[in-house]
C-alpha cells in the first residue's frame, strides 16, 4: 500500500531538529525519499540515521540557509541523488528572545531576518526551477502565528515570518501556472528546542510556560507531529487545490 507522498523526492532544511525532524521522520514514514539539511550535521546525520534505521530512505547534507552557492549544490545533489525535486520544506529557523525594540541591534535583525526569511527566499528560487521544469512540485514554508499578530520583543522575528507568509502568497501567484504549489504553515508554540530554549532562558520558566500555555484556547502547547501531520498534507496529492493559503496550526492561539 502506497503512503500519502510515496515516490516523492522532499528536500527539509532544519532537518536536524523540532519541526523540520519530525516533518522528515512522517514524510519518510508515508513514502517520501528525503534529503535533510542543517548547520547542526551531527544531530542532522542523527534523524537521518534513526529513519533509515526504520527502513526510510533519506540522506543528509550540511548546509547554511543563507549560503547561495550552497543552495544550488544542495538542489543539485538531491535531484542527482533522488532522481527529482517534488516537496521543499523550509523548517530552518531561529527564534528570538525578548528584544526590545528599544534595545534591539541592527546585528540582531539582520541576523534573524537573514535565516528566516532571507533563507526561505533562497529555498525557493533554487527549487521552484527544477519543480516548474518537472510539471510541478509543493513548496512548504514555516511561518508562524508570530507572522500574523506580534509579540512584544519579537519584532524581527514577527517581521520574518509576516515576510515568509506574504513571500508565499507572491511566489504561489506566479508559480501556479507551472505546478508548483505553494502554502505556509503558521504553528502556534510547539515543544521543540527552540521554545523550550525560550523557557529556560527566562527569569522564571514555569511562569513563561503558564503564560504561553494561557494565549492558546485549547490550553496547552502542541508538539511536533501536530505541525509534521499539516505539513505532509500539504506536501501530498491531498492539497492539490491549495496554494498561497495560510495553515494555521495554533489550539486557537489567534482566534481570540
Ligand atoms: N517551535 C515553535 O513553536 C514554532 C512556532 C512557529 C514557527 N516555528 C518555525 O518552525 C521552524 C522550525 O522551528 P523549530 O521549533 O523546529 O526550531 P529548532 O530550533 O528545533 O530547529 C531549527 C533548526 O534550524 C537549524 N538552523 C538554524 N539556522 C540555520 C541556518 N542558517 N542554516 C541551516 N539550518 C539552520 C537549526 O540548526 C535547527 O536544527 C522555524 O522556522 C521556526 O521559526 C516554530
Amino acid at each position: 500500500m502506497g503512503g500519502r507522498v510515496q515516490g516523492k523526492v522532499a528536500l527539509v532544511t532544519g532537518g536536524a531538529s523540532g519541526l523540520g525532524a519530525e516533518s522528515a521522520r512522517r514524510l519518510a514514514r508515508e513514502g517520501a525519499k528525503v534529503m535533510l539539511t542543517d548547520l547542526a550535521a551531527e544531530a542532522g546525520q542523527g534523524v537521518t540515521d534513526e529513519i533509515l534505521a526504520e527502513g526510510g530512505v533519506a540522506a543528509f547534507l550540511s548546509q547554511d540557509v543563507v549560503d547561495e552557492a550552497r543552495w544550488a549544490e544542495v538542489v543539485a545533489e538531491t535531484v542527482a541523488r533522488f532522481g527529482r525535486l517534488d516537496v521543499l520544506v523550509n523548517s530552518a529557523g531561529v527564534g528570538s528572545g525578548g528584544q526590545p525594540i528599544l534595545e534591539a541591534t541592527f546585528e540582531g535583525w539582520r541576523r534573524i531576518v537573514g535565516i528566516n526569511l532571507d533563507g526561505t527566499f533562497l529555498g525557493v528560487r533554487h527549487a521552484a526551477p527544477v519543480m516548474a521544469a518537472q510539471g510541478g512540485g509543493s513548496i512548504i514554508n514555516l511561518s508562524s502565528i508570530l507572522g500574523k499578530v506580534g509579540l512584544p520583543g519579537a519584532a524581527a522575528y514577527c517581521a520574518s515570518k509576516g515576510g515568509v507568509a506574504l513571500l508565499t502568497k507572491a511566489v504561489a501567484l506566479e508559480l501556479a501556472p507551472a505546478g508548483v504549489r505553494v502554502n505556509s504553515v503558521h504553528p502556534g508554540f510547539i515543544e521543540t528546542p527552540m521554545v523550550i530554549n525560550v523557557m529556560r532562558e527566562s527569569e522564571n520558566e514555569n511562569e513563561m510556560r503558564d503564560m504561553i500555555i494561557s494565549r492558546h484556547a485549547m490550553g496547552r502547547l502542541g508538539v511536533p507531529r501536530e505541525i509534521a501531520d499539516a505539513i505532509v498534507f500539504l506536501a501530498s496529492d491531498e492539497s492539490s487545490f491549495m496554494t498561497g493559503s495560510e495553515l494555521v496550526v495554533d489550539g486557537g492561539y489567534t482566534a481570540a
